[in-house]
């Protein structure tokens, strides 16, 4: 007979399947109400997996913080489902703040403003600003208007395992931390949304996303990029946002990327593979279509076409969630700098090696 030595069997989630095309508004306005009355449910969003709750609750705050096991001081985004819904939140916004909004939103940005008091601090993480965002996804959009209007909600992953870009993977990581989790299928996208922060004079870009910059400076003229999520290392500056700080993403075996000419990558990496299984390991390897051939031995996984950038952004955390799986101790990867998300794609890559790159 089984013994379970963990205590009382934990209740797991209840999984409601919806079609994004067509969802169904009788489960939407259930998951709504749960939501409402303090509950935890987990929807898809265009980028991750979202873990929601009321975000003018300060209980389910803490309930999410509890959930994830993410730090307390780490804030969570504000998720609205009609842009006007901005305006109790705030207590300014820019012209700046406005065009963006009107080009991009429903979409994957999240801005940043000073908030009002309707924003409890348990959702800041005690900070005077707020990070709220549009999504572009009728599950969530249903979801937020019948919760209320205001679903604040991190990516729905423990704290430091990558973000979900399926529901198989928030069930892996929460199902028996909330109570409901909306399968809304694989996401478009796969990547977190571009954080743009207007609390300061010029807009400045605290997390890449799949809006790059080239698309925030044709509608914003001016924009920096935070320089903490520029660096890696003891010496590189604080990222603004406290997220950025931790090592997320991080695969249980070690990441290491490699830089250079392609040819000189796929040697390296060979002969470090080749190295692993000598001393009876098998390696990881991170790598694309266009090189699948030139690795014979090691846990390959293919990305994706170099020419195909939103293929490599939606298959990458999937990935680093298999090789968790499989429990190979050392992954290479190849890098993508590809021409308007690999900023957004080597940042998270970047991160979840703990800063490890090997330049060929
Ligand atoms: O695409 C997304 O943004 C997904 C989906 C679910 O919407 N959400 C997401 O949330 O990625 P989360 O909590 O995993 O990441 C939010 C990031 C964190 O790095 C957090 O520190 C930062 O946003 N953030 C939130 N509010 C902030 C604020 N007021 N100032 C600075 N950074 C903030
Ligand atoms: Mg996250």
């Amino acid at each position: 007979m089984e013994t379970d030595c963990s205590g009382p069997r934990k209740e797991k989630s209840r999984v409601l399947q919806l079609d994004e095309a067509c969802p169904d508004q009788e489960l939407l306005r259930e998951a709504g109400a749960y939501v409402k009355g303090g509950g935890l449910a987990a929807f898809p969003t265009e980028t991750v997996y979202g873990l929601g709750g009321n975000a003018l609750d300060p209980e389910a705050a803490k309930k999410i913080y509890a959930a994830k096991g993410r730090p307390s001081d780490n804030p969570l985004i504000i998720h609205i489902a009609s842009a006007e819904d901005i305006f109790p939140l705030v207590t300014e916004f820019p012209e700046s703040a406005r065009k963006l909004t009107e080009k991009f939103w429903p979409g994957p940005l999240t801005i940043i403003l000073p908030k009002s008091d309707l924003v409890p601090y348990e959702t800041t993480g005690g900070l005077d600003t707020v990070a709220v965002r549009f999504p572009d996804n009728r599950i969530a959009q249903g979801l937020i208007r019948f919760s209320g209007g205001y679903v604040a909600a991190p990516s729905a992953n423990r704290s430091g395992r990558p973000s979900p870009t399926c529901a198989e993977h928030v069930r892996e990581d929460l199902e028996d931390k909330i109570g409901m989790i909306l399968d809304g299928g694989p996401v478009r996208i796969g990547l977190e949304s571009t954080i743009v922060d207007f609390s300061e004079d010029i807009p400045v870009i605290l997390r890449p996303g799949y809006i790059g910059m080239d698309m925030l400076k044709e509608v914003l003229g001016e924009v920096r990029t935070d320089p903490g999520i520029l660096k890696t290392g003891k010496d590189a500056p604080r990222p603004k946002a406290p997220g950025m700080r931790y090592r997320h993403y991080a695969p249980r075996g070690e990441l290491t990327i490699l830089e250079g000419e392609q040819e000189d990558v796929r040697r390296e990496i060979r002969r470090l593979v080749r190295e692993h299984a000598e001393a009876g390991e098998t390696a990881g390897i991170i790598c694309c279509n266009e090189s699948r051939e030139a690795y014979p031995q090691g846990e390959v996984h293919c990305i994706g076409s170099r020419d195909d950038e939103n293929e490599i952004a939606r298959n990458l955390y999937g990935i680093l969630r298999a090789f968790d799986a499989s429990g190979v101790g050392r992954i290479y990867s190849e890098s993508f700098f590809t021409p308007g998300m690999g900023q957004a794609i080597m940042n998270r890559l970047i991160k979840a090696a703990g800063g490890r790159i090997i330049r060929c």
